[in-house]
């Protein structure tokens, strides 16, 4: 971990549109500090884990709210071949490396500036040719847009100017009861995925696309996260629960629906559309109440879920995956939005 706290102050910078759903963002690590949305008795609660106290976000912390690069997810002993060349990585995550090394892009600050014609920011950063390991100087801009029909869109694009690989995703932490000491096991979860990525002991994919049918990997049709996370099964023990990777339905590479979770409760639903090949769900596996909670006590394991829109993990690695190789004069460019309902 390694934050150059002398440099720049955290920042916070809202969005808030007609329906008064709000937004805060922060300039260290594009971090979504807030998300307040309305239950369907109308009542605002926040829907993100994070801190109170925005210093909080100094300190270690499981990449709560934050932008994740230069390649999210885990890259095989941290060493990627490129045009002939051989690159190494920190290995941060036992022997592999994770979520872009030791000062990833949820850890630098960026640039932010109001959007002109939308009701957003725009954040940029520029990642240095040798940063963290990746080659080329990679500049990135994310739009964080909030629309008046309750959707978050969160607009990547990047360029460099040397071949390298990108995998860029947003870290939020989701809760939809607003209330951190409810786990999330309850909420009905549907991911448009047929298969997933069946991970090696290290939690790296085995490099096969494996069928959900029958297992409790199967969110196809909508069921609670809760209803198969205890179920003995090899991949749920190597991730301590869900932390796999799904293969979105998505021949065309379009924008499509990959998932929406809905809260009972208090009604609250969220749509995830994304352009990306896969849908990383965490359930906040590996929180272990060390961490304190913005509506009192500490964070523990199930207090979250992340749906990680992104390319396969260690596809640098595995020739049959998409590519996240980025040339030259070519321009990465990608869109996830969220969006929130209330049943
Ligand atoms: C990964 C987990 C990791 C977590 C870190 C997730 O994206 O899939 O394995 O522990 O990030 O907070």
């Amino acid at each position: 971990m390694s934050i150059d706290k002398t440099h720049k102050k955290i920042a916070i910078h809202k969005l808030v549109n007609e329906n008064g759903i709000s937004i805060d963002f922060q300039n260290l690590g594009g971090i979504i500090s807030s998300i307040k949305t309305p239950d369907r008795n109308g009542k605002l609660s926040d829907i993100i884990l994070g801190f109170e106290a925005p210093n909080q976000y100094l300190e270690e912390h499981p990449y709560f709210g934050a932008i994740v690069g230069r390649f999210a997810n885990r890259i095989a002993h941290g060493k990627f071949t490129l045009e002939g060349k051989e690159y190494s990585l920190a290995q941060n995550n036992g022997t592999n490396h994770l979520h872009g090394g030791l000062s990833g892009f949820d850890k630098v600050f960026w640039e932010v500036e109001p959007l002109e014609n939308e009701n957003g920011i725009q954040i940029s950063y520029t990642s240095k040719d040798g940063e963290e390991g990746y080659p080329g100087n990679l500049s990135i801009t994310v739009d964080y847009v909030l629309t008046d029909d309750n959707t978050l869109k969160v607009k990547y694009q990047a360029h460099t100017d040397k071949t390298t690989v990108i995998n860029l995703t947003q870290h939020s932490y989701f809760n939809l009861s607003g209330d951190f000491s409810n786990q999330i096991l309850d909420h009905e979860l549907l991911l448009n995925a047929d298969q997933y990525l069946p991970l090696d002991d290290t939690q790296i994919p085995l490099g096969n696309y494996q069928s959900v049918v029958g297992t409790p990997f199967d969110f196809s049709t909508p069921k609670t996260i809760g209803k198969d996370i205890g179920a003995k099964d090899r991949q749920l023990k190597i991730g301590n629960g869900y932390d796999h990777c799904w293969v979105i339905n998505n021949p065309n590479n379009e924008i499509v629906k990959a998932a929406q979770v809905f809260h009972p409760d208090s009604g609250r639903t969220m749509d995830v559309y994304t352009d990306q090949p896969g849908m990383q769900l965490y359930t906040a596996n590996f929180l272990d109440n060390t961490l304190p909670s913005k509506t009192g006590g500490t964070y523990g394991p199930r207090s979250g879920f992340c749906l990680e829109t992104q390319h396969f993990p260690n596809a640098p690695n595995e020739p049959i995956f998409p590519t996240t190789i980025l040339k030259p004069g070519d321009m990465f460019a990608s869109e996830t939005w969220f969006q929130f309902s209330v049943k």
